[in-house]
């Protein structure tokens, strides 16, 4: 599963200089021909609330869960709760690298409940979790 949250939305269109002109469309296409015994569903929301619904829903079923939580990585301890709550691993996913950002960026709430990180190659971010998830 890949779950995308805020902002997200308008990944090809936000800010191209930092996340690319490619489309979330575009990434799961080609993940899904380069892995086509794999099943990977995709949710986003804007909505703190809905993305852990979200991992509650997938979370005791699914094989692994790469998460791109936006700007909620920084803020949210709900969502860190959320991830250690459910048994499936779960990869924190940016397409920047948030450490060559503003010093906000930094720090994740969710890092430490995570399996891993991948940062800073762009839409391959997504591919390169899903690589590890497969082990
Ligand atoms: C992001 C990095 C976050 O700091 C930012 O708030 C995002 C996107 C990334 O993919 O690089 O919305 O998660």
């Amino acid at each position: 599963m890949i779950i995308n949250g805020p902002n997200l939305n308008l990944l090809g269109q936000r800010e191209p200089g930092i996340y690319g002109t490619g489309t979330m469309a575009e990434c799961l296409d080609g993940l899904r021909r380069r892995y086509p015994d794999v099943a990977i569903d995709y949710y986003q929301s804007n909505v703190e609330g809905f993305l852990i619904d979200k991992l509650h829903e997938v979370g005791f079923s699914y094989d692994g869960i790469a998460l791109n939580a936006g700007a909620y990585t920084h803020t949210s301890v709900a969502l860190h709760d959320a991830i250690r709550a459910i048994p499936a691993p779960v990869v924190e996913v940016h397409l920047s690298n948030v450490h060559a950002r503003e010093a906000f960026r930094h720090t994740s709430l969710i890092a430490a409940a995570c399996r891993g990180v991948v940062c800073g190659f762009g839409l391959d971010s997504y591919r390169l979790a899903v690589e590890a998830l497969l082990g």
